[in-house]
């Protein structure tokens, strides 16, 4: 298997060490090879050289099975360049069309909601990646005057919500959620009449040949409230790219932060290379220090290896960040861990 890695800025490089160390322990007790290519993409590289993404660069990435990325995000660089010139531009470039947010709640971890524990927030978020308003389609006219008008065009695309949503069902199908199979597609059909209309009418036909699966749906607003209230009512969410990037927050702080929030870019087509990332920032205040939270990066590499065809290791992560949250760890905080990021790593490889 070869992997790119991009460990990134501030303390992207300390996570990705330790996530590289439970891939390392993962595949001698499973017994399969892999390479690693390392590349320094990000903030330091663009202040030096002006370039995010070299010549090339994707022609080489797609030939990878996969990539692990840490984090991005620099303080000298604006805000939004590295993210548009790096993640953003990968997952359009790779047609990464599937954005994959698990929301678990781990045993031990303090979610802000009262009276939920892990058997009530444990639900995925399933965004559409390369749709809607992030196809930077859209300008100017009169900019800088009285009288000026910006435009910004969200896109839909019978393919684009057909294969979101057909990736959703099969994905409902194969978790199996002994409560029942749910999936739910948060929209906003009641005011987006024309983008949302063909999503549901799209939906409508795809959940047709898949009758073992509740077809529900919720208006984003809606969802909102639900997920705070009633988290345990959510099986899968397949959504839309906007509305997805904001819920997918609110399920990373519903499931204990940004510690332990991880998430793929997956292109499932045959050959795709997917990417794997965990959803906390660069947090440069805390690089260098060894006490910035690991686990959403295992967790990260953990979803990597369930989409490289290595499943049982990817389930063996998850039952060994289990036991470390729920026996080890005092917080889910930077400096608060009772533990450094380094152990934090070696605790989950001793219990992988
Ligand atoms: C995410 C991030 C990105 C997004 C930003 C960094 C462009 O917030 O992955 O959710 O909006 O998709
Ligand atoms: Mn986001």
């Amino acid at each position: 298997m070869k992997i790119a890695v991009i460990p990134g800025d501030g303390t992207g490089p300390e996570v990705t060490n330790e996530a590289l160390k439970v891939l390392k322990a993962a595949s001698e007790q499973e017994g399969f090879e892999y390479e690693l290519t390392h590349y320094d993409f990000g903030g330091d590289r663009y202040l030096k050289t002006g370039e995010i993404l070299p010549d090339g660069a994707v022609d080489e990435l797609k030939e990878m099975d996969a990539i692990y990325l840490g984090a991005i995000g620099h303080p000298d660089v604006q805000p939004g360049i590295l993210e548009k010139g790096l993640l953003l531009s990968l997952r359009f470039a790779l047609d990464q069309y599937v954005n994959l947010r698990p929301v678990t709640l781990y045993p031990g971890v303090e979610t802000p909601l009262a009276n939920k524990g892990p058997e009530d927030i444990d639900f995925v978020v399933i965004r559409e990646n390369t749709e809607d308003m992030y196809c930077g389609i859209g300008g100017f006219l009169k900019k800088g005057t009285p009288d000026e008008v910006a435009s910004q065009t969200a896109i839909y695309t019978r393919k684009g919500c057909e294969r979101i949503i057909r990736y959703a069902f099969e994905y409902t199908r194969k978790r199996n959620n002994p409560k029942g199979k749910r999936l739910t597609l948060v929209g906003k059909t009641n005011v987006l009449t024309y983008g949302h209309d063909l999503l549901w009418r799209t939906y409508q036909d795809v959940a047709k040949d898949y009758p073992d699966v509740e077809a529900d749906y919720n208006h984003i607003d809606a969802a909102c409230m639900w997920f705070v209230k009633n988290p345990e009512y959510y099986d899968v969410v397949v959504t839309t790219n906007m509305f997805g990037d904001i819920i997918t927050d609110l399920g990373a702080m519903i499931q204990g932060g940004m510690g332990v929030a991880a998430g793929g870019n997956i292109n499932p087509d045959p050959g795709g290379t997917s990417m794997f990332e965990c959803m906390g920032g660069s947090a440069p205040k805390y690089t260098g220090q060894n006490v910035i939270n690991p686990i959403a990066a295992i967790a990260a590499m953990g979803m990597l290896l369930d989409q490289t065809g290595h499943e049982e290791s990817g389930t063996k992560i998850t039952e060994a960040i289990k036991v470390v949250t729920g026996t080890k760890m005092e917080s889910m905080s930077a400096g608060r861990m009772g533990y450094s990021t380094t152990e934090v790593g070696d605790l989950v490889c001793e219990n992988l």
